[in-house]
């Protein structure tokens, strides 16, 4: 099988970031397993199921017509039913409903399956919080992100900013306090390391030198 690099941890540690630059470096597939919640909370939106209905959201789940496409700008585009989405996923609702989503075992499982067709040859880096606790057990680097919930917020809310979006700091913390919790507390796959992953701690390390640290576990 083609090799893989997991990179897990809370929101907001920056594993998007450090994913997308490994993946650019190594000239590798990129999954976001995060976007696949998010499509899943949004498609339920746009198919009047609620999120608390959870034999209707595996339905959901299971029968998600999503694409990605990668816009001139190098900004992934996220389609469900071939209609763009990219922007609504990104919101604070949107992560609400992909936690909310993520939480019900039977659109893990529905979602396995999918996230593991991304491996392919050359190789694959995966984002996500159970990528190398479940989806890719036997990837051979793992990295596990994390960084101080304050730190995270802060970050989020930067990104948030430079979109245009109206945020407030001390929303953003308990959102992120919040969306933490759950996901450290949720039945199946709780956001935990894996006992063979690497820890990077980056809340006061640049994301050049998170970068570089990851880099020389890519060569060890
Ligand atoms: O970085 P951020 O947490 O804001 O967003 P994300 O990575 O897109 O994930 C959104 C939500 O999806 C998370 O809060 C998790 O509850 C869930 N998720 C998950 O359960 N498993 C994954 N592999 C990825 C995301």
């Amino acid at each position: 099988a083609a090799p893989v690099i997991t990179v897990d941890g809370p929101s907001g540690a920056g594993k998007g970031t450090l994913s997308h630059m490994l993946a650019e470096r190594l000239g590798w597939h990129f999954l976001d397993s995060g976007a696949l919640y998010r499509v899943t909370g949004q498609a339920c939106l746009i198919e009047g199921v609620s999120w608390g209905d959870e034999a209707a959201v595996a339905a959901v789940a299971r029968h998600l017509e999503v694409s990605f496409s990668a816009a001139d700008s190098g900004e992934i585009l996220v389609a469900y039913k071939g209609c763009d989405i990219s922007r609504d996923i990104r919101t604070e609702e949107g992560g609400r409903g992909a936690s909310t989503v993520a939480a019900i075992p039977a659109v893990r499982e529905a979602l396995l399956q999918r996230q593991r067709e991304f491996r392919r040859p050359p190789g694959l880096v995966a984002d996500g919080r159970d990528m190398g606790t479940v989806v890719f057990p036997d990837a051979p680097l793992k990295l596990f992100l994390t960084a101080s919930a304050g730190e995270r917020a802060r970050r989020r809310y930067d990104q948030l900013l430079a979109k245009g979006e109206n945020v407030s700091l001390p929303r953003l913390l308990e959102d992120i306090e919040e969306r933490d919790a759950r996901d450290r507390s949720r039945p199946v796959a709780p956001l935990l390391p894996a006992e063979d992953a690497v820890v990077i701690d980056s809340t006061a390390i640049p994301v050049a030198e998170v970068f570089a640290m990851a880099m020389r576990e890519v060569a060890a």
